[in-house]
């Protein structure tokens, strides 16, 4: 079978895509590439976790990929005592990658399925880029836990790409995202094999599927903290 050219040095030999098979040492340049802002989202959580993130908290990065933030969350609160972040991804490569390459000494990283994980007792849980992938049966699941163990003022930082309000605007924001990966540098043949190969493994919520999930698992206080076409930041808090 044809390898599917979906970057500059990524190829993928099925048609569909996967965060396995050598892809930990590319992915950050291609999801810098991929999504708009993405340094300043981070940028935007690590200002955000100032206002939870305190001596002893327990923190979670839901689907770390290769850490490169979560190290930088370290990072930031580097002078506060005890503090703990757990580092959650279900690919191995990319836990392996993140444990020799953006490790630290307040950060665990573990290798275990989102539906599967126990969370502990935390004061702040951020999910960048991932629910989106979860199959939308258990989407709820997660959620339902993450409230659970956010202590009381406790923060969710969630970050998704969106389905549209309308189809109208649904079909001009994905040809403008479009646009802007051009301007990043792919090509249309990368951009239209990108989007193949993540048929049936990326499905975001609308904006409305995302509010409804987090007032079902019981998020009465939460607000859209940034925008941009089709990538969304949510801040619940219990
Ligand atoms: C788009 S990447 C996340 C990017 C990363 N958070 C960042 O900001 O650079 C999605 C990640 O979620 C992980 N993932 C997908 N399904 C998962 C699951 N069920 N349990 C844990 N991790 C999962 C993938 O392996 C992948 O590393």
């Amino acid at each position: 079978m044809k390898k599917l050219k979906v970057d500059r040095y990524l190829y993928l030999k099925k048609n569909e895509w996967s965060f396995s098979k050598k892809i930990a040492p590319i992915f950050d340049n291609h999801i810098n590439k991929s999504i708009p802002f993405y340094k300043e989202f981070q940028w935007l959580c690590n200002e955000v976790s100032d206002y939870f993130i305190k001596d002893n908290s327990v923190v979670y990065d839901l689907g770390c990929s290769t850490g490169s933030y979560t190290k930088k969350l370290a990072s930031r609160h580097k002078n506060k005592n005890k503090i703990k972040i757990y580092g959650i991804d279900i690919i191995s490569e990319m836990i392996n990658f993140a444990k020799k390459k953006n490790n630290s000494k307040n950060i665990s990283y573990i290798k275990t399925d989102l539906n599967k994980l126990k969370l502990k007792k935390c004061d702040f849980i951020i999910s960048f880029y991932t629910l989106q992938f979860i199959n939308q049966k258990f989407r709820q699941n997660i959620i339902n836990k993450i409230y659970t163990s956010l202590n009381w003022g406790g923060g969710f930082f969630f970050v998704e790409k969106v389905r549209s309000y309308d189809a109208r605007t649904q079909d001009m924001t994905n040809e403008i995202y479009k646009e802007w990966k051009k301007i990043m540098g792919f090509s249309d043949q990368e951009i239209n094999s990108k989007t193949k190969s993540l048929k049936g493994v990326l499905d975001p919520f609308s904006s409305n599927g995302n509010f409804s999930m987090l007032k079902r698992a019981g998020f009465k206080d939460f607000s859209v903290i940034g925008k941009f076409i089709c990538f969304e930041i949510i801040l619940a808090i219990k």
